[in-house]
């Protein structure tokens, strides 16, 4: 069986291509652009073929299609950056829907029929008032960002797409996922990135925060690529689910508990640059209807994700310290949020 995986190179990707890889009975094929970075892939690239595409370009995605013909299409890629929605809101609309389209009219012209993931976000409900949670597929969508119109454009095509053709998409409305190699502007990386600096004295004993009062519903990033596969291994084409802990957690709790495993004291600092224009104050998902029909059941929890990505920075940044005090520092952040989005602080 072959599976091809948009956004490889990016967090949830390289996660989707390892689990995939681990199952043993599956050719990974995913989609570069010239300028993607590789790191996240490093270790596995010899496993699976990359095949070069930049999905704004009909023509590349429609060769790419012909020549991987997959059986099995996760779709991943996109400018996934809130804040970056805002300073760029008709490049991410453009990214992010023209992608698509592009994908699913390659898959038309080259008549197969794959089973289609796409990810679609908990950012499409945006508004959700207090007696509205735990939010399932029938909660109001109210988006509050230029990224969340984007993929609530994403989800409606995967739906159109599967009543007018019979496309077999299956959507997936993920709500925040983190872990390893999570990019660095994203808030759980952003600050276990700072305290890894922190403790190698690279900057002032001082955590900079954006909003502390939101809350947000965290899957560890394994347990997402392995409900990625479900979704196509036991989804329903044409359904949305929602793929969700249903437990959440205030930013200040996340930030007390990564503060927690510092080696050093730190203080909270509050920095008005990471402050948005209007953010979703509660997102907790209830994800029923996907473990009724799946039997998915996140494994691995919050402590050990965040465990594991503070370890993961430290790991980085004492790497790039040795490269840069060797005169080589390079940054070398993948995700394509972060790429788009800067070093942390958002507003210019
Ligand atoms: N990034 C960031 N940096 N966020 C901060 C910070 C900070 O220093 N301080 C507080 N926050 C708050 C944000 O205001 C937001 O309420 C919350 O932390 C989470 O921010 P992000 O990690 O940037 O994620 P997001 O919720 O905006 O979006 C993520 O989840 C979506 C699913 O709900 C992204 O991964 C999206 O691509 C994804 O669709």
């Amino acid at each position: 069986m072959r599976a091809l995986i948009t956004g490889i190179t990016g967090f949830a990707g390289s996660h989707l291509a390892e689990y995939l890889l681990s199952r043993g009975d599956i050719e990974v094929y995913g989609t570069v652009r010239w300028r993607s970075r590789t790191e996240n892939i490093e270790s596995i690239r010899d496993r699976m073929t990359l095949v070069e595409c930049d999905l704004m370009d009909a023509t590349a995605v429609s060769q790419a299609i012909e020549r991987v013909r997959p059986d099995l299409v996760f779709h991943l890629a996109a400018q996934s950056f809130v804040p970056t929605s805002w300073l760029a809101p008709a490049e991410t609309l453009m990214n992010n829907i023209l992608g698509q389209i592009n994908l699913f009219e390659a898959i038309r012209r080259a008549r197969i029929d794959p089973l289609v993931q796409i990810a679609c976000s908990s950012e499409e409900y945006g508004l959700v008032f207090e007696d509205e949670v735990p939010i399932n597929e029938e909660n109001p969508l109210r988006p509050q960002s230029p990224y969340a119109v984007s993929k609530i454009a994403q989800d409606f095509l995967g739906y159109q797409y599967f009543r007018s053709y019979g496309l077999r998409v299956v959507r997936t409305r993920t709500f925040n996922h983190t872990g390893p190699r999570r990019g660095e502007v994203f808030v759980t990386s952003s600050f276990a990135k700072q305290i890894a600096e922190i403790e190698c004295r690279l900057a002032e004993p001082v955590l900079k925060v954006g909003n502390l009062e939101a809350r947000r519903d965290f899957t560890d990033v394994r347990d997402v690529a392995r409900a990625y596969w479900l979704a196509l291994e036991r989804g329903e084409p044409g359904e949305v689910y929602v793929v969700a802990s249903g437990r959440d957690y205030r930013v200040s709790r996340v930030a007390e508990m990564l503060l927690g495993m510092a080696k050093v004291p730190i203080r909270i600092e509050q920095d008005p640059a990471r402050m948005r224009p209007s953010d979703v104050p509660v997102l907790l998902g209830d994800s029923t209807r996907f473990r009724r029909k799946t039997g998915w059941e996140p494994a691995i929890p919050f402590e050990k994700t965040l465990a594991d990505l503070l370890e993961y920075w430290r790991g980085r940044v004492a790497w790039q310290a040795g490269r840069t005090a060797g005169g080589t520092g390079v940054d070398a952040d993948a995700d394509a949020g972060a790429a788009a989005g800067g070093s942390g602080g958002y507003r210019r």
